[in-house]
């Protein structure tokens, strides 16, 4: 069995996975259970000076018979007192001492930053995670994301935090910024020794449209939130990978958003996380979702002859590339499997309506624009295929005026009805060589005509 623990800047757990700082991270109590479960690390639930929260706090989207797709809170750092935080601090890392505990921290001041890190370190905390995301409450007072959004200020405040702390710092950024990597060099420069992301994107969920107020409610009014859950994982992974690929990040990155299941971790992992966090998930399900997330990761670097979690980090960042440099000569087009159809015609209407116009359906082709893709180059109309379900609702493709875009495939309700199959590639083309060699010029442009 491959090995899953790792060692992120000096910080050792067993596993990847850590609860992310937020609910699931509040108390002793919770985060004992959560590595009972097994989770191999915790980040604590924001310590700064208490505040008072308001109710309610939560909201969700559900989506397709999907449950909380998406979620949004109006919940600021902990509430509780820092003394009491701080004494079961202590006593997780005294009963669980080969487990991460990073303390998420958030304050105003360089005198307080340099208080609030002693305290934690003396509790015991493995590392700090300083809050530099938060996106609602603590900006307006000058923290949280307000600090994520202005590099100069992150690099200060991180370098601060290094001067006074003897565990290691990471810096969890905001998504709510042009371009990650301008906070994420700035942390690096100011001494980080990680990064964190996402933290949750501003958002309002949604609007009452009885009481015409927008959601959370909070009595007669609310306000902007802060979005996660599965809906922002292509964000995160983005985010995460455009800091991964970037030679001047030179420190791990714990990757958070959307994570829900071993499949989401490993993505994270393969784009270049080290440490995985979640919240969303286990607010969901519990803490419970580790042990399929453990047997998961296991099993597939297992079939892939991957001896250790390390071994994967990074693994997909060689296979991307900026447009500029994707092959123009790789082709596929749809096929449809005439047995499996049920002649819904969902793939109809998308490449009509939303592509290329090159899926008919009997006499359909008789309504074909003139305008096709490349004018004057299909050929005439096949014979209609005729499915076992569908009957003479089968559609068929125009293989040569499809462009391969996937939107077919994508709404088909039926696996494996739709395959997307290669017809020519790996020419070695692209729109970079073409700007190189003056071919860059396509008919039909502005100077044309
Ligand atoms: C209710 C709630 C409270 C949160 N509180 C904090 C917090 O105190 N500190 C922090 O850094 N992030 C906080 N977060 C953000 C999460 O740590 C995490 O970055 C975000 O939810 C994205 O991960 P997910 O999609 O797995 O939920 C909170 C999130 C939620 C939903
Ligand atoms: S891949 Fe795109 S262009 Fe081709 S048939 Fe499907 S929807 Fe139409
Ligand atoms: S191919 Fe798929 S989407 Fe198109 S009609 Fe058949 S079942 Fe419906």
């Amino acid at each position: 069995m491959a090995d899953l623990s790792i060692d992120f800047a000096g910080i050792k757990s067993p596993n990847p996975f850590w609860l992310a700082s937020a609910p699931p991270a509040n108390s002793g109590e919770q985060v004992m259970r959560a590595f009972d479960a097994g989770w191999g690390g915790a980040v604590w639930k924001t310590l700064g000076d208490p505040i008072v929260n308001v109710s309610s706090r939560f909201g969700a989207i559900d989506y397709a018979g999907q449950k909380v797709m998406g979620f949004n809170n109006i919940e600021l750092i902990t509430d509780r007192p820092l003394e009491v935080n701080l004494r079961e601090i202590r006593e997780v890392k005294r009963r669980y001492p080969k487990h991460a505990v990073v303390v998420s921290l958030m304050t105003e001041t360089r005198d307080d930053w340099r208080v609030l890190i002693r305290r934690c370190e003396d509790a015991g905390a493995d590392g700090l995670e300083l809050n530099f995301g938060c996106p609602h409450g603590m900006c307006e007072r000058g923290m949280g994301s307000s600090v994520g959004q202005e590099p100069k200020l992150l690099q200060e405040i991180t370098a601060w935090t290094k001067e006074f702390a003897k565990t290691p710092v990471l810096v969890k950024l905001t998504p709510n910024i042009g371009d990650i990597l301008d906070p994420g060099i700035a942390a690096v420069r100011g001494g980080a020794d990680g990064l964190a992301l996402i933290n949750t994107i501003k958002s309002i969920i949604g609007v009452d449209l009885d009481r015409l107020i927008p959601e959370p409610r909070v009595g007669v009014a609310s306000t902007n939130g802060g979005y996660c859950g599965p809906a922002v994982k292509p964000i995160a992974l983005h985010m995460v990978a455009a800091l991964a690929r970037e030679p001047k990040i030179t420190v791990p990155i714990s990757g958070i958003g959307g994570i829900s299941n071993w499949r989401d971790a490993a993505e994270f992992i393969a784009l270049g996380s080290t440490s995985v966090q979640v919240c969303t998930a286990v607010m969901h399900y519990g803490y419970r979702i580790v042990e399929d997330m453990i047997d998961g990761l296991s099993s597939y670097l297992d079939q892939h002859g991957m001896t250790s979690v390390r071994e994967l980090v990074g693994r997909a960042i060689p296979g991307f590339r900026e447009w500029g440099e994707l092959d123009l000569g790789y082709q596929i087009v749809a096929r449809i499997d005439a047995d499996k159809c049920i002649g819904c015609q969902l793939c109809v209407a998308a490449c009509r309506d939303g592509a290329h116009q090159c899926i008919f359906t009997g006499p359909d082709d008789q309504t074909r624009p003139p305008q096709a893709h490349f004018p004057g180059t299909a050929p005439a109309p096949r014979p209609q295929v005729i499915g076992a379900l569908a009957g003479d609702r089968v559609p068929w493709v125009d293989e040569p005026e499809c462009v391969g875009c996937n939107l077919c495939a994508l709404v088909c309700p039926v696996p494996g009805c739709i395959t997307m199959e290669q017809t020519s590639g790996e020419s070695g083309d692209t729109w970079n060589r073409r700007v190189s060699e003056g071919r860059d010029k396509v008919p039909g442009g502005i100077h044309d005509g």
